[in-house]
């Protein structure tokens, strides 16, 4: 039962509620560390990431329930600093508990994080940087321990964007002595999110929103009842489904302002999006393709985690196009599936070349990570015949229920 069967070729209608942020949530919670009391995060979705990390943070000694979509953490307990193995391994955001473990622990032991094989996602940054800040780490072959007395601020130039070390250097900054500088820092609004939630409780931060950031160490933190926003990377799933398959679906409290990058080139690439009060409203395939050529940025820019499934919908639309992918090296990996469904796509570089026109048939295909699995389900919505994606498991990371969801929509899918 680890795969969804998909009875392609129906268009998609109706409406769907689009989730709380995964990657705003996880830093939020590794954010309750820092803060000694209860913390209620509001819009949690339901979804494996999560859950992960609630394990992870009860492993630590923290009370943790789950009320519906609100998640409490209660933090008074927190007794350890070993982070178990088997949740570490799975999923990447652990690196989060890193910076906030040492903020209010001082000490640290953990594996490598794991998560989606996107790349080489080395975490050598993390460590470079949080050494600035006066913390002695000793790498071992599979992991590392980190240890410091009180974390001193320090003015980080980074070599690049990254959003896991601004998050890390966040957490680590807030009750550290002195003045942190980030700079590049990542501007993604799950930055602005977890600055949002963090000054809430009483943190310093300048600079939020821009890729400059300036926080000045404070004693303490007070603990706050905060609401993550809605996941624009789902949003932007279940928008390319409708353009795969054609049809109207309405993405109630799609967060439309974090959106602008993906909305523009949906409505280049055919799709019609009328804006509501509540919502986006998607006329699927409007019109041809007038967009050949799509580059993955850090935000503002078009996201990364968005490549795979507008690549099923530039397989799908008239001409030909390509994709420059610029954030991971290695993130095409779903070519060799879509492959088996009759795509024509040929890799160079950190370049896709993808034919268009294709009439893509059923087969049975592996997801290989969380948005290269979705990017699957959308190409099966849309192909002739039955599909079966395996390795269920790296979509329920981060989509709440897709099964449900798409049924909902009016498509034939089941698990399997
Ligand atoms: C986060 C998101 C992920 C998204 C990505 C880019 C979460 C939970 N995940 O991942 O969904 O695709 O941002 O928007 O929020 N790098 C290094 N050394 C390091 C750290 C990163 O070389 O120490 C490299 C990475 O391999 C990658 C690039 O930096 O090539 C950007 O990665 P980063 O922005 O850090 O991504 P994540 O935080 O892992």
């Amino acid at each position: 039962m680890d795969a969804i069967r998909i009875y392609g070729g129906k268009c998609l209608e109706g409406q769907t509620r689009i989730q709380g942020s995964k990657n705003a949530s996880l830093p939020i919670l590794a954010a309750t560390l820092l803060i000694n009391g209860t913390c209620e995060i509001e819009n949690c979705p339901d979804i494996s990431d999560v859950y992960h990390m609630q394990r992870l943070l009860e492993s630590l000694g923290c009370r943790v329930d789950r009320d519906g979509p609100v998640v409490r953490v209660d933090t008074a307990c927190l007794s350890k600093c070993d982070m178990p193995s088997d949740s570490v391994c799975v999923m990447r955001s652990s690196i989060m508990l890193l910076g906030a473990l040492l903020a209010r622990t001082g000490s640290v032991t953990m594996e490598y994080p794991g998560g989606c094989v996107i790349g080489a996602r080395p975490i050598d940054l993390h460590l470079r940087s949080l050494r600035r800040m006066g913390v002695v780490i000793e790498e071992r072959e599979n992991g590392f321990s980190a240890a410091v007395l009180r974390l001193k601020g320090a003015v980080h130039r980074l070599p690049f964007v990254s959003v896991g070390v601004t998050e890390n250097l966040l957490l680590a900054a807030v009750l550290a002595e002195g003045v942190t500088v980030i700079e590049p820092a990542a501007r993604e609004p799950e930055i602005q999110a977890l600055c949002e939630f963090l000054s809430r409780a009483g943190a310093k931060i300048k600079g939020v929103g821009t890729d400059r950031l300036v926080i000045c160490g404070v004693e303490s933190l007070k603990p706050v009842r905060y609401r993550v926003p809605a996941d624009r990377i789902v949003a932007g799933t279940y928008l390319c489904a409708c353009m795969c398959t054609g049809g109207r679906v309405f993405l109630r409290e799609a967060p439309v302002g974090h959106m602008e990058s993906v909305l523009s080139h949906a409505v280049m690439m055919g799709a019609a999006i009328s804006y509501e009060p509540d919502g986006i409203l998607v006329t699927g395939r409007e019109h041809e393709s007038r967009c050949h050529k799509l580059t993955t940025r850090c935000y503002p820019g078009f996201p990364t985690d968005l490549q795979s499934p507008f690549m099923v919908v530039m397989a799908l639309s008239g001409q030909p196009g390509c994709i420059q992918e610029t954030v991971f090296e290695n993130r095409f990996r779903i070519v060799s599936e879509l492959y088996k469904m009759g795509a024509d796509i040929r890799i160079r570089g950190n370049t896709a070349y993808i034919c268009g026109g294709t009439r893509l048939h059923g087969a049975i295909v592996q997801a290989a990570e969380l948005r290269g699995g979705a990017a699957l389900v959308a190409a099966s919505l849309a192909a002739e015949g039955t599909s079966i994606v395996a390795n269920r498991h790296f979509i329920d990371r981060g989509y709440e229920d897709i099964v449900t969801a798409l049924r909902e929509l009016g498509a034939d899918v089941e698990l399997a």
